[in-house]
């Protein structure tokens, strides 16, 4: 699998496994995350990403129950989290108004929810996972440098930021940002046109893909696209998900996608996206099928 390099301390695998889904249907057991968790580092995944939000705050306590029961896991894994989403939930419970949080004191209270939650003493990247129109960039960028000065995260990331977000927190900052982690698929190409891929490229940063399927709809149903999806498929010898995923991998600002199948027979499988080398006219006859349209 091959190695990213985010920063000069950060490097991770290019495909990530996401695990927003980890508490969703019944195979959370610890030895059922172990085995998950096992599968992709035997594709060389080493990278793992998380939310203190997801499963309502407990995705990152389920994998911590795993990690507990084989504690050689952690050491070979790379952990994102994210912080700053708040709802009526888990811990959180009784909160009125779902909202966004950047203050210094739920920053830090965060960051050591997650370590205690998943068990660790390390967090390799953290992420702001919403831009905070509410946000103190002053405040937010201090407790972030405060963060990695403690040790307790590696490195600083955002997710779902625009350029203007990204400059605004970069600004108060000692540490570099090293990456975003956006909506791109071929569900949602707008970032390919809408600045946010070029501002990213232009200064070097490693961008990661949210929902590389579209959250699976891209699996499901038959359109003009997924005929397309599906002839590419053919041709390369491999499933419609692999061709989505491969999509991201095409371009040359070496995406790192996210990706969230919570199913084990799938997780075993995914790398083979990698086997597939789109060239420059299968790139745009998916890109085309999915804007609706030939390029002018
Ligand atoms: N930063 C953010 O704001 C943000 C937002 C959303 C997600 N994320 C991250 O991105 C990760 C991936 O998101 P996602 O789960 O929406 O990604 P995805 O890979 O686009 O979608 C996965 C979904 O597609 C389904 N699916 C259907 N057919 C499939 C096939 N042939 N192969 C694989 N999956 C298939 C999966 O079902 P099965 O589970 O049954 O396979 C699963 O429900 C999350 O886990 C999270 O880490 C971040």
């Amino acid at each position: 699998m091959e190695r990213v390099a985010l920063s000069e301390k950060l490097e991770f695998s290019r495909l990530i496994y996401g695990m927003w889904r980890l508490a969703d249907g019944e195979a959370s057991s610890p030895k059922e995350v172990e085995a998950k968790i096992q599968a992709c580092l035997d594709q060389g995944i080493t990278t793992f990403d998380q939310a203190d939000i997801y499963g309502e705050y407990i995705a990152e306590s389920i994998m911590g129950a795993a990690l507990k029961s084989n504690p050689a896991l952690a050491k070979q894994m790379e952990i994102i989290t994210k912080c700053n989403i708040v709802v009526d939930a888990g811990r959180h419970s009784g909160t009125r108004v779902k909202h966004y949080d950047t203050s210094r004191d739920h920053i830090l209270s965060s960051v050591d929810w997650s370590l205690k939650e998943m068990g660790v003493d390390h967090i390799h990247l953290l992420l702001i996972h919403r831009p905070d129109p509410f946000m103190d960039h002053h405040v937010t960028g201090a407790a972030l440098d405060e963060l990695v000065t403690s040790g307790k995260i590696g490195s600083v990331g955002v997710s779902n930021f625009r350029p203007w977000d990204w400059d605004l927190l970069q600004s108060t900052m000692k540490n570099r940002l090293v990456t975003n982690q956006i909506e791109i698929s071929l569900k949602e190409i707008t970032p390919f046109a809408n600045g946010d891929l070029a501002f990213h490229q232009r200064q070097g940063h490693r961008l990661m893909a949210w929902s590389p399927l579209g959250g699976g709809d891209l699996m499901t149903g038959s359109s003009a696209l997924t005929t397309i999806m599906d002839q590419l498929a053919v041709t390369y010898r491999v499933d419609r998900a692999s061709i989505a995923v491969a999509f991201l991998l095409a371009h040359p600002a070496k995406i790192l996608p996210v990706l969230g199948t919570n199913n084990l027979k799938r997780i075993e499988a995914i790398s083979d996206t990698l086997k597939v080398k789109l060239d420059r006219q299968d790139w745009f006859q998916l890109y085309q099928a999915a804007l609706g349209h030939e390029v002018a």
